[in-house]
């Protein structure tokens, strides 16, 4: 379907009298879960008529508690050097193909001021799993970044570390933690990672950083090499036990250097119609319209929006770096700068009916407690 008839007809949508599988959607948006059974009903259906219903009801979530807002995230890619091998992976270890780098302190900043800027009020500080940045590194970045901005949030997605470093980065004002879980079916993780890298430790991190405080960020790739749709329910199920505030979650795209080169991508339906379910199940949580889905198809990020989603994380990275932080072939956005790629997507989101906001962009559970801090204190000092 052309990319304008796309968005008329979300646009213009009213439900027709006959569509398969509409007692699973309803129930999902009344009760936020279903059966594996019926979930994998509703993965399967290649009906046009199913997905659109999905994607107008996950419309009415979003916009109950998000209106029509879209919140920005800006993302910093520091540093390309990583001791993991995970086999999808484009900047994977045993990837001699890569050429390395990562980025001083001053630079980091240099591209949060840019930002900051732009209206970016959130900085997603994304790296390899680089160890010759000390936790004091780190935490410098991050309380500069919070000095400098203190009407912005910083994201830390920096991979697996102790409970005690994640502690330190917290209180250097690390608020929020991305960590994509990858696969939650414990088979899928072992096929995809080599045996060094477990998913106990992966799922302890998430547990450590919930426990510390932060916002943290689950996910995983859809349709990654061997994934069936009860690998993906499993996630779901997985996801509904961990109860994120943010699900990252887009298509596979196979990279050159690896083992999945000759693999398919994950397909643009699927990916919608799994941001569909994930904004019915969790109706508040943080959803991206992800640079991978805009890589396989090129309206691929206003699609997701329309069918839940509500976060976008354009690169602030400098041009120079982002053809060198490739995790998977074709990857969009590497001949842009960080000017283009803001104005780009505010002109996106304003052509589908959505304003994307400079704001740090909260998860509605952590802004409820926020005001619950304030409103306590107030009755203290009265
Ligand atoms: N295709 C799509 N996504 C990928 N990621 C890593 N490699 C690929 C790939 N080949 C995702 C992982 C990781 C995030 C930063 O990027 O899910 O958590
Ligand atoms: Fe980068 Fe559109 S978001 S050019």
């Amino acid at each position: 379907m052309r990319y304008l008839d796309f968005i008329r007809k979300q646009k213009e949508y009213v439900p027709p009298a006959d569509i398969p599988q509409k007692g699973h959607i309803d129930q999902l948006f009344e009760t936020r879960t279903l059966t594996r059974d019926a979930l994998r009903y509703l993965l399967e259906s290649e009906d046009e008529r199913t997905a659109e219903y999905l994607f107008f009801k996950a419309r009415i979530r979003q916009k109950e508690t998000f209106e029509n807002k879209i919140y920005l995230r800006g993302l910093i890619e520091f540093s390309n050097f990583c001791r993991c091998d995970c086999k999808y992976c484009g900047i994977r270890k045993s990837n001699g193909n890569v050429q390395r780098y990562h980025m001083s302190r001053e630079d980091i900043l240099r591209c949060a001021e840019l930002g900051h800027m732009h209206g970016f009020r959130t900085f997603v500080l994304q790296g390899g799993e680089d160890l010759s940045y000390s936790d004091d590194d780190i935490c410098r970045i991050v309380s500069s970044i919070r000095e400098k901005f203190p009407d912005s949030a910083v994201t830390l997605s920096i991979g697996e570390r102790t409970k005690e470093s994640y502690q330190k980065y917290f209180d250097a004002g690390a608020e929020r933690y991305l960590l994509r879980h990858e696969a939650a079916a414990p088979e899928l993780y072992r096929k995809l990672h080599p045996q060094a890298q477990t998913l106990e430790n992966r799922i302890r991190c998430l547990y450590d950083l919930k426990s510390i405080g932060y916002q943290v960020g689950a996910g995983m790739m859809l349709h990654a090499p061997g994934q069936t749709l009860d690998d993906l329910i499993t996630d779901f199920f997985f996801l509904q036990k961990l109860q994120p505030d943010m699900i990252g979650c887009g298509p596979f795209i196979p990279h050159k250097d690896t083992e999945y080169r000759n693999e398919e991508a994950g397909s643009v339906e699927l990916t919608l119609r799994v941001l569909g379910i994930l904004r019915l199940m969790f109706p508040e949580v943080l959803l991206p319209s992800t640079t991978a889905l805009g890589t396989i198809d090129p309206m691929g990020r206003e699609k997701g929006i329309l069918a839940g989603a509500n976060v976008v994380m354009p690169n602030l990275s400098p041009r120079d770096v982002r053809k060198k932080y490739m995790l998977y072939d074709n990857k969009i956005c590497t001949e842009d700068d960080a000017v283009q790629c803001a104005g780009c997507m505010n002109q996106r989101m304003k052509a589908i009916g959505y304003r994307v906001v400079e704001d740090r962009g909260d998860a509605p559970r952590k802004v409820a407690q926020m005001c619950r801090k304030k409103s306590e204190k107030r009755i203290d000092g009265a």
